[in-house]
């Protein structure tokens, strides 16, 4: 499974990217808001400087509902660098645009998913990627992981090229579960990186091995 950090800062993507296990970065305008990235120019820019940092998928979101201005904002999006793909809404017009962009070969991340029935239309319209936000699914009393399950099984039985990549991930665990259904990609906080570092058993261990070294070797 492909792990991207769910984030729009440099200090955290350049973090997880030292780990050397980073596949790609997903952001969104709540997560560039958060970072006080504003104005045009400021956010191609950021987006510019995250591609510089990580080689891999950059998904970079359109604001725009109306199919004209989001094929306008993706292709500016997609001239900015090759890692960039284009996040699209999952409604009518953002459907419209995947297949236009998947038409003329720009590659898509349809976001706001939160069932199978829009993963189904976002693979029918050739998106690169579907995001499935599992945590704001079991947010509303259903489970996020076997929306992924569905997905990856309708997938499967049909072969779309759709990557699944599980988002909304609010935890270690829920990384674990999205792995064990078969999400191609998990995109994450960093702290839901760093928790799967965790074990008690490993730092008892390490410490013994370590205090048995030093009892010999001083
Ligand atoms: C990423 O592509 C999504 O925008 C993000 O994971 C949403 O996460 P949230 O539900 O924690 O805001």
């Amino acid at each position: 499974m492909k792990f991207f950090i769910d984030t729009a800062s440099l200090k955290e993507i350049k973090e997880a990217e030292a780990l050397g296990i980073l596949d790609g970065v997903t952001t969104n305008p709540s997560l560039m808001a958060k970072e006080g990235i504003k104005g045009q120019n400021n956010i191609l820019k950021h987006y510019v400087d995250i591609c510089n940092i990580v080689n891999g998928p950059v998904s970079a979101e359109v604001i725009s509902t109306d199919f004209d201005g989001i094929i306008k904002e993706g292709e500016i999006l997609a001239a900015l660098h090759p890692n960039i793909v284009v996040k699209v809404p999952m409604i009518k017009e953002g459907v419209k645009a995947i297949k236009w962009f998947t038409d003329n070969g720009i590659k898509t991340n349809c976001t706001l998913v939160f069932s199978a029935a829009q993963a189904l239309l976002a693979a029918k319209a050739g998106a690169a990627m579907v995001s499935p936000f599992i945590g704001r699914i079991d947010d509303s009393n259903w489970d996020g992981v076997q929306v992924i399950e569905q997905i990856v099984h309708i997938y499967g039985i049909y072969g779309y090229k759709t990557e699944v990549l599980a988002a909304s991930i609010r935890s270690s665990l829920h990384i674990v579960k999205c792995a064990e259904a078969g999400a191609d990609i998990a995109t994450c906080p960093l702290s839901s990186i760093n928790g799967l570092f965790n074990h008690p058993l490993t730092d008892i261990g390490l410490e013994k091995f370590l205090a048995d070294y030093k009892k010999l070797n001083g």
